[in-house]
């Protein structure tokens, strides 16, 4: 069955890997798609900004020039995130573990708060969680401790879009600057969780960036299904 079709859509962090698929695949079905990062989308789009989401300040200054004459977006993606170093807890440094906070987590506080203070009409919001945010693995640090926030965050939230379906959505493996760094810089022999992530780069248990867009894309229907304010892995759905 179709689902319905998208004519506009916000996703952060549009400049690489799943952000960009999502703006490409959303485009290609002639939707219009405003975004923002902090090194700009390589693609054309509706409306690009770049903002440094770490910088809680110039957030809700971006999104009123971002979706100036905005009323309605059918897709809201907060999918800017950033992975940390892979170490114990006892390593991790607490100024990194606090920026990881600050763009996993708070940075899409101004970003919700702008739509509903601007009444903006918005279809569909899917938070781009993780699998770290429930399994808990060593080494994963600040990461899977922001994701498991970002999962209550949702929750959270969603009482305050009633009429807007919400779920933080764990999307799989996606062959991005992320799985790149997992790939060449982390020790393997310390953090088994990552062999098999390894193991899976160049395989279909991680596709690229655009084919890991479209399966969002196109589980968004059943995604809608589920009561609000879930964690949804993408994989058993
Ligand atoms: N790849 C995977 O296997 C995987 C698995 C589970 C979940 N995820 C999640 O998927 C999402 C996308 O990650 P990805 O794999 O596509 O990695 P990526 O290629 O590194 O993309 C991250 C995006 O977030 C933006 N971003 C990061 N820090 C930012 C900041 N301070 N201000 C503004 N934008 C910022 C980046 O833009 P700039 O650098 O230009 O600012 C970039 O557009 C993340 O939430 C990640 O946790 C990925």
């Amino acid at each position: 069955m179709p689902g319905k079709l998208i004519r506009t859509a916000l996703v952060t962090g549009n400049s690489s890997g799943l952000g960009l698929g999502l703006t490409r695949m959303l485009k290609d079905q002639g939707a219009a798609v405003y975004g923002l990062s902090r090194s700009g989308c390589p693609e054309e789009t509706a409306g690009d900004i770049r903002v440094d989401l770490a910088d809680y300040a110039g957030i809700a200054p971006a999104m009123v020039q971002l979706l100036d004459g905005v009323e309605r977006l059918d897709l809201v993606v907060l999918n800017a995130g950033l992975l940390g170093q892979i170490q114990s807890m006892q390593e991790a440094d607490i100024a990194e573990v606090r920026q990881l906070m600050d763009v996993n987590v708070w940075a899409n506080k101004p970003i919700l708060d702008h739509l509903l203070a601007r009444g903006i009409e918005v279809g569909q919001i899917i938070a781009i969680s993780s699998g770290a945010a429930v399994s808990g693995n060593f080494g994963w640090s600040g990461y899977s401790i922001s994701k498991a926030a970002l999962n209550m965050f949702v929750q959270l939230y969603a009482h305050e879009f009633p009429e807007t379906p919400m779920h933080s959505l764990a999307p799989g493996l996606v062959d991005t600057a992320m799985q790149e760094f997992i790939s060449q810089e982390v020790d393997v022999e310390r953090f088994p969780a990552l062999k098999r992530l390894q193991e899976a780069r160049g395989t279909d248990a991680m596709p690229d960036n655009d084919t890991a867009a479209q399966m969002i894309l196109d589980s968004l229907e059943r995604v809608r299904a589920i009561p609000t304010g879930r964690f949804i892995d993408l994989r058993n759905l």
